[in-house]
């Protein structure tokens, strides 16, 4: 653990075991506080940024949203989304343009992210609202960053475009969540939805299930995430959501699921573009499950070396690669005092390239996942972080992630434009820097 201290102190956590004692066993200490006020201003009081009854609530009616049945639900989606993807890069790879990488990907995680909220194509107003988020929370880091001499209410350009773009996010939500109050799937069953369901394990095949959640009915499969929010009623109070806790439940869904899995895609076509063998193993394997379909649930479990590729990504280039907590109360952590008010950090990417935890940690190495290997220490390694406020959509992503990068590998070759060693830039994200161009082949069969 090291400390810095600008004004006040933060604790940087850098071993496991002090990580575990944050999220884990001392979790009722810590809460989401200052170091997500830029977010908290732009997303509201939505699940990624709240705390207590606000938080818990929303994240009981999110969680079995992502089980394997719901999953499975998704599947239909995912495919429309791989084909037009397909449809884009073809075209591109026909013109013989270059590709701008993360751009394309992100417009096919948008798209596949608006098809499972809302089981219909919202693509254009999708892209406004992503637009408008971006532009939201840049004048929101810099308000907080100006320590106060920038204020809401002064008539700067960037405050005023951050209004403007404010009010089109804000109406967009709306309209999404007015048109699906309309759908008959969005209407309440007879008895009162999730509450009525019995609990089961809910475990999903890709690794990062958690057991627990209730599992939805088989017959509910076909509803968008924010139709199925529209009728449940909250299994400990009963109510149902007002629309403002809809408004702030998309924009989490949005700022925390779009550009993670973007970013995850990008981050895995960069290394196994860095390494023949490793885009040479991909190839192999997905010929030999696929034989040319896209993949279903079974498929993606049989797609092992594909994965690894993936939970190593995941390890290089976590797409969060830092998260903070602020102490609620006064206490010792591992023999750390730790007093109210002070920030804890937690470096995800540091513990992922930690030497004590990682043998050659900086090599792109998909075989320290083999099946055969020693699964490594839980709070060594967490792209979803652990603990009550890890990620919900954890399986959804790996689930993703797999499908997409095997389905491009499939039928793509991608030639990167510029050499150099992979960099990457830590904005709220870790995005690769330059953002990278590709020229884009039909793979030969
Ligand atoms: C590879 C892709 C993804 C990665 C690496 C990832 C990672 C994470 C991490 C590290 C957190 C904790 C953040 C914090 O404590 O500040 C988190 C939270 C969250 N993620 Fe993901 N995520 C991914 C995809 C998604 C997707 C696709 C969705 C939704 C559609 C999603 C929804 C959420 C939500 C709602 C939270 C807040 C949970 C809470 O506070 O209870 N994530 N994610």
């Amino acid at each position: 653990m090291f400390e810095r201290r600008l004004g006040a102190r933060t604790l940087y956590l850098c071993h496991p075991r002090l990580v575990e004692q944050v999220l884990v066993h001392r979790a009722g200490q810590f809460r989401k506080g200052r170091g997500y006020e830029a977010v908290r201003g732009v997303l509201g009081e939505g699940v990624f940024a709240s705390n207590g009854e606000t938080w818990s609530r929303q994240r009981r009616l999110l969680d079995p949203e992502f089980s394997t049945a719901r999953l499975e639900s998704q599947l239909p989606a995912l495919h429309e989304e791989l084909d037009g993807l397909t449809a884009r890069w073809w075209g591109t790879a026909m013109c013989n343009v270059p590709l701008p990488l993360e751009r394309a990907v992100g417009e096919f995680s948008l798209r596949l992210l608006g098809a499972t909220m809302l089981q219909s194509s919202v693509g254009d107003s999708f892209e406004l609202i992503a637009r408008c988020m971006r532009a939201s929370l840049e004048q929101s880091t810099r308000r907080l960053l100006s320590g106060g001499l920038l204020q809401p209410w002064m008539p700067t350009p960037g405050n005023i475009r951050a209004r403007r773009a404010e009010r089109q996010m804000s109406g967009a939500i709306d309209q999404l969540i007015a048109e699906a109050r309309t759908r008959p799937e969005a209407q309440p069953e007879p008895g009162g939805g999730r509450a009525q369901r019995p609990d089961s394990q809910g475990r999903c095949p890709f690794g990062f299930d958690r057991a627990g959640s209730p599992e939805p009915a088989a017959d509910e499969g076909r509803r968008g995430l924010l139709e199925a929010m529209l009728t449940e009623p909250d299994p400990r109070t009963g109510e149902a959501m007002s629309d403002s806790q809809l408004q702030a439940l998309c924009r989490s869904l949005m700022f925390a699921g779009h550009g993670t899995i973007a970013l995850t895609i990008t981050w895995a076509l960069m290394c196994a573009l860095e390494d023949p063998a490793v885009e040479a193993k991909i190839v192999a394997e997905v010929r030999r499950v696929l034989a040319g379909r896209l993949p279903t649930l079974e498929d993606i479990s049989r797609l092992v070396y594909t994965r690894q590729v993936i939970l190593e990504t995941l390890r290089l280039f976590p797409p969060i690669p830092a998260v903070s907590r602020e102490a609620r109360v006064s206490g010792r952590v591992l023999g750390v005092d730790v007093r109210e008010g002070e920030m804890v950090t937690i470096p995800v990417y540091v513990l992922h390239r930690h030497r004590q935890f990682w043998r050659d940690p900086e090599r792109f190495d998909p075989e320290r996942w083999g099946p055969e290997r020693p699964a490594p220490d839980p709070f060594a390694y967490m792209p979803f972080l652990r603990g009550e406020r890890s990620c919900p959509a954890d399986s959804l992503a790996i689930l993703t992630s797999v499908a997409c990068l095997a389905t491009i590998i499939d039928r793509f070759e991608l030639r990167r434009l510029a050499a150099g060693p992979l960099r990457a830039r830590a904005r709220i994200c870790l995005h690769p820097d330059p953002s990278p161009r590709v020229q884009v082949y039909p793979r030969s069969r």
